[in-house]
C-alpha cells in the first residue's frame, strides 16, 4: 500500500513545531493526518487517571478499551473506549506520562499497528507526525523530515500555547522528555535514513513549507 498512497513523516523534538508544519502540509496537499503523539498522550492520560503504571496493566486495559482516532475537517481526535480525550491531553504533565508510555514495547506495538492500519483507508496521502514515524512506522515514506528548533524558542512557543506555565518550567519538561525519548531502548527518537533536517527556529511557516514542498516534489 505504501507505494500508492503518498506518505510524509515528521519526527522531531518536543515543541519543535511539528504539528504546525504537519497541519500546514495537510491543508495544502489535502492529505490525511495522524498525530501519533496524541495517541501516546491518550494512553498516558488513562495511565494517570486509572493509576495504571505497569505495562501489562495498560495493555490489558487497551485490549478491553481500544484506542481509536479520526481526522476530519482539519481536526485530529482521539478516543479510548469511545470517550473523547482530544482536549484533555494537551498539558506538559500528560506529555511526561506519554513519554513514559513511549518506553513500553507492547504499547508501542499496539499504537504502531493502529497507525499502519489507518493507512489502508487513506486515499491520497498521509502526514504522520511523531518520534518514530520515519524510522519505524513508515521507513519507506516518500519524504522523511526531522524537525528541531532552538531550546529557548521551543520553550517560549509552548509556554505561550499552554498558558499558565512559565517558560522555565516548560523548558525543564521538554528537556527531560527529549532526553527520555532519545535514550529509550525501543524506537528512540532518531534522524531517519535519507531524511531531511528542518531547523524551525526562526523561519516562518510559509518558508518552511516551500522548502518541504520542493523536497517532496523532488522525491516523487
Ligand atoms: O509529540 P508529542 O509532544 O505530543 O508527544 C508526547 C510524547 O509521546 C513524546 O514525548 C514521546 C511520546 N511519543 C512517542 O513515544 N512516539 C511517538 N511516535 C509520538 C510520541
Amino acid at each position: 500500500e505504501e507505494s500508492k498512497v503518498k506518505i510524509i513523516t515528521i519526527d522531531g523534538t518536543a515543541g519543535s513545531g511539528k504539528t504546525t508544519i504537519a497541519k500546514f502540509i495537510v491543508q495544502k496537499l489535502d492529505f490525511d493526518y495522524i498525530d501519533s503523539g496524541a495517541l501516546y498522550r491518550a494512553v498516558g492520560f488513562i495511565a494517570k487517571e486509572k493509576n495504571l503504571l505497569r505495562e501489562d496493566e495498560i495493555v490489558e486495559f487497551l485490549s478491553k478499551n481500544p484506542i481509536r482516532f479520526t481526522f476530519d475537517k482539519n481536526t485530529f481526535r482521539v478516543f479510548i473506549s469511545d470517550k473523547e480525550l482530544t482536549s484533555l491531553i494537551r498539558t506538559e504533565e500528560i506529555g511526561k506520562y506519554a513519554s513514559m508510555i513511549g518506553k513500553m514495547l507492547k504499547v508501542r506495538e499496539i499504537l504502531t499497528s493502529s497507525q499502519r492500519e489507518y493507512l489502508k483507508n487513506v486515499k491520497k496521502g498521509l502526514v504522520l507526525e511523531g518520534r518514530d514515524s520515519g524510522t519505524i512506522v513508515f521507513p519507506n515514506a516518500n519524504l522523511k523530515l526531522f524537525v528541531n528548533a532552538n531550546i529557548n524558542v521551543r520553550a517560549e512557543r509552548r509556554a505561550k500555547d499552554l498558558g499558565n506555565i512559565s517558560i522555565d518550567e516548560v523548558k525543564k519538561y521538554i528537556i527531560e522528555r527529549d532526553k527520555q525519548d532519545i535514550n529509550r531502548d525501543i524506537a528512540p527518537l532518531r534522524f531517519p535514513n535519507q531524511g531531511y533536517f528542518i531547523d524551525n527556529s526562526d523561519i516562518g511557516i510559509e518558508e518552511v513549507y516551500d522548502k518541504i514542498l520542493s523536497l517532496y516534489l523532488k522525491a516523487l
